[in-house]
């Protein structure tokens, strides 16, 4: 795109503000910002009309059942066997998220790169690699592991996995793929930018995760190593089973397209996604989208009605994800504080949010399958994410339930 083209789409859609100064621009800050204008996903940003948001509806909500922890225990030995089966055969692969900003907890570093260790060094990144390590001695063959990063940490990851010799994985079996990022606007909807020659961008939610595999080759690659079913994991939870074989198991002799690893809610109002079924199709709403009356809806027995919450482990078949990879997602429109500049090209950092970024969200891809199973897990053996550095999902709980299940800090 040439700066004539850019400046003709911007004044159309009311954004010539992103132009200002662009003659004071050195060759390659001018390229940047254009090739920047040019891939603006103006899906999002056209969701912010003024002060009023347009935000995806919900249908019509029922509650899912799951396979609960005593029928995965009365069943462990054939869910077992079928997991290391396929496992044994190279038909699972990992999928870890690690594109985040882990705003939350502060830190300027990619969040796997967190020590959880008191006395030795125990990293997020190494938690998983080491439960990898134990799946693949188990079934007798490396898993494939692919990690999402993104622009702002891509660079520093692979450097801390190099630095750390992967730790001990064969580094043929990791992968890396960046995701896209999406541009941020303020409270008007105006695209802001965080240099005279950068629009402000952030990684663009962890929904697009697989159209950005598929981009970088890696679904080919995928292919050629017999992979059909991908783990997905969220890097935060530093408790969790990766190719879990009786996950894995469970999830194939259900015949269903996918897997979702649930926990027991411990209060109607915790702030987790609840998987349930939207117009008769499993779908995840999240704690914000839910009323009152839902949230704390009993059964006759008392427990919960909409009782499993999601933890960001999902099991997909690779052939239906290709048939969905084309399928917008909603897109949700989250308020945050953004670095910019201000007409005097000072750059400001916020600290109250002052606009919004845009995400696509791997729960919406749920609403997308025929079928998932929810799988439950034992909340205090298998969830503890961090979040946050101190209190609810932080640095400090996860810690403690480390140390429960006898992980030596
Ligand atoms: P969170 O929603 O907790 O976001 O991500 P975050 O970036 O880690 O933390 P905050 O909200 O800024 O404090 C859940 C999972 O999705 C991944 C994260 O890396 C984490 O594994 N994720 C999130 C991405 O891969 N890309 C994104 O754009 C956002």
């Amino acid at each position: 795109m040439n700066f004539n083209e850019a400046k003709k789409l911007l004044e159309e859609r009311k954004q010539a503000q992103v132009l200002e100064g662009f003659a004071n621009l050195s060759k390659e800050e001018q390229d940047t910002l254009l090739d920047q204008i040019e891939k603006i996903d103006w899906d999002t940003i056209d969701l912010v009309q003024g002060e009023t948001i347009v935000k995806p509806s919900i249908g019509k909500i029922e509650p899912l059942a799951a396979v609960d922890i005593k029928e995965i225990e009365a069943r462990k030995e054939e869910f077992d066997k079928a997991g290391l089966e396929a496992l044994s055969q190279g038909k699972v692969a990992a999928l870890l998220l690690a594109g985040g900003m882990g705003t939350r907890l502060g830190s300027d570093k990619p969040k796997g790169e967190l020590n959880v260790g008191l006395t030795k060094e125990i990293y997020i990144f190494q938690r998983h690699i080491e439960c990898l390590q134990k799946v693949s001695e188990l079934c007798g063959k490396t898993v494939p592991l692919y990690i999402m990063t993104s622009e702002k940490n891509d660079e520093e990851t692979q450097r801390f996995f190099k630095e750390k010799n992967y730790f001990g994985y064969p580094e043929e079996d990791v992968k890396f793929f960046q995701q896209e990022m999406a541009v941020a606007v303020d409270y008007n909807g105006k695209i802001l930018r965080e240099e005279p020659g950068r629009l402000a961008t952030s990684p663009n939610g962890n929904g697009g995760w697989f159209s950005s595999l598929a981009n970088a080759g890696l679904v080919s690659d995928m292919k050629k190593r017999g992979v059909e079913w991908i783990n997905l994991f969220a890097v935060d939870n530093v408790l969790q089973k990766i190719c879990d074989p009786a996950f894995v198991g469970a999830t194939l002799l259900s015949g269903k397209e996918s897997g979702s690893k649930v926990v027991r809610k411990v209060d109607a109002h915790e702030k987790m996604g609840v998987l349930c079924k939207e117009d008769g199709k499993p779908s995840i709403v999240e704690y914000y989208e839910m009323s009152d009356e839902m949230a704390e809806a009993r059964n006759a027995d008392g427990e919960l009605t909409y009782a499993f919450g999601v933890i960001l482990n999902y099991l997909f078949k690779v052939e239906k994800l290709e048939e969905i990879v084309a399928t917008k997602l909603p897109v949700h429109v989250v308020e945050k504080k953004i670095p910019y500049i201000n007409d005097k090209f000072e750059v400001v950092k916020p600290e109250e949010p002052n606009g919004y970024k845009f995400e696509y969200l791997v729960v919406d891809m749920i609403r997308l399958l025929d079928d998932t199973l929810p799988y439950e897990v034992v909340r205090e053996s298998e969830f503890a994410p961090i979040k946050n550095l101190h209190g609810v999902d932080s640095l400090d709980s996860a810690r403690e339930l480390l140390q429960k299940n006898g992980v030596e800090l």
